[in-house]
């Protein structure tokens, strides 16, 4: 196992294989045009496999596929196919925003993903018409359902909390993750890459979202024992009723302390933070012949000087605002959240 500076380990590799998404989340992608990666810097499924087991020899044992959105990348499941088959994996899960999850459910099951989290900010299909741009609001809901024929378990429902949007549906979405037999996570709203119509005041504070459960459900939520020591995004509470609900506290409780995840973009960047101005770009090396040695070197010798914290300094950034103005994302698209995978 490798250590960076803060005696923080190298456990959990979030890949995203691709840049591309078919919503328009107005905290992520709220502009109408962006800059794409080239498509010939898109690494292949044996390159990433093969970084995955290079990852996996250096300790990490968690590999979560993300995008932009995920099953936008053709044939999915044979790269989870290549990835399940290794040894050494404790975990191996998605992110999606479900659009698409429906058709390829079952296949990823069979193929040997773990587990799937689904975005999930609105009951309201006209929300998420008007918030996200997209009509798929029924192709989402199928997806949960299909998640769970498929046999997947431990499935969670993200959803972004933003005031005035959807701060008014938190009791009805835990109710629906409840009788999908999914947990429900509010994360709250970040100021990270794509994010330029960030302001604090459209943050909803994990102690906030804490006091309108407990309004509702009639007494506190109970933060979970196995909080402690978990190195996990998400606080999980017990709900006066029995229910789970998870909440990550990114921006008001950074958890940069215990943060063990490292990212790779789809066109080969590994970055220590989300909140990384620049990540190492691990395409020359792995296109021009270096040895899987060689690239385990250059990621150990990344990770034991990582400094990073991204999220605890901008908690302290005097006149908090949007981290990146529109210009600099459109000059560097791999600044952008859904490049490096949320
Ligand atoms: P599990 O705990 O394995 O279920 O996964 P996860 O919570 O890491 O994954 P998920 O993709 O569901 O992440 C949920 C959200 O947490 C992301 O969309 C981000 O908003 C936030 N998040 C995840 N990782 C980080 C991180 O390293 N730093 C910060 N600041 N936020 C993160
Ligand atoms: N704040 C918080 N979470 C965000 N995501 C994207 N942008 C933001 C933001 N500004 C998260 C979404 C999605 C994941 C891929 O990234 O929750 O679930
Ligand atoms: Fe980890 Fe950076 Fe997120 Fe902090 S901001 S938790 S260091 S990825």
């Amino acid at each position: 196992m490798i250590i960076d500076r803060f005696g923080r380990p190298l456990r959990s590799l979030r890949i995203s294989v691709t840049d591309r998404c078919n919503m328009r989340c107005r905290y992520c992608m709220p502009e109408e045009k962006y800059t794409w990666l080239p498509r010939g810097s898109i690494l292949s499924f044996e390159e990433l496999d093969r970084l995955a087991g290079i990852f996996l020899g250096l300790g990490v044992d968690k590999l979560r596929l993300t995008g932009g959105e995920p099953l936008l990348r053709a044939d999915l499941p044979v790269l989870v196919a290549r990835l399940a088959a290794r040894a050494g994996l404790q975990d191996l899960a998605l992110t999606t925003n479900g659009i698409l999850l429906a058709p390829q459910a079952e296949a990823l099951r069979r193929a040997g993903l773990r587990r799937v989290t689904i975005s999930l900010d609105t009951l309201r299909p006209e929300r998420m018409l008007a918030f996200a741009r997209s009509p798929g609001h029924a192709d989402v809901l199928a997806g949960i359902r299909a998640a769970r024929e498929a046999g997947f378990t431990g499935t969670k429902l993200n959803a972004v909390v933003i005031r005035g949007y959807n701060d008014d549906e938190l009791v009805d979405l835990v109710e629906f993750a409840r009788q999908e037999g999914a947990e429900m996570r509010f994360i709250e709203y970040m100021d990270v890459g794509g994010a330029n119509q960030w302001t604090g005041g459209a943050v909803v504070s994990r102690r906030e979202m804490l006091a309108r459960l407990a309004a509702h459900y009639g007494g506190p939520a109970e933060p979970l024992a196995d909080n402690a020591g978990s190195w996990a995004p998400a606080e999980r509470f017990r709900l006066p009723d029995g229910t789970v609900v998870g909440i990550i506290a990114s921006t008001t409780e950074p958890f940069c302390r215990t943060c063990d995840r490292a990212r790779l973009t789809a066109d080969g960047h590994f970055l220590l933070c989300l909140y990384a101005d620049t990540g190492l770009d691990l395409r020359p090396p792995l296109r021009d012949g270096a040895s899987d040695a060689e690239i385990a070197a250059l990621l150990r010798a990344a990770w034991q000087a990582r400094e990073d914290r991204g999220a605890e300094q901008r908690a302290h950034a005097p006149d908090r605002g949007a981290l990146y103005q529109l210009a600099t994302l459109r000059a560097d698209p791999r600044k952008e959240m859904h490049t490096r995978g949320g």
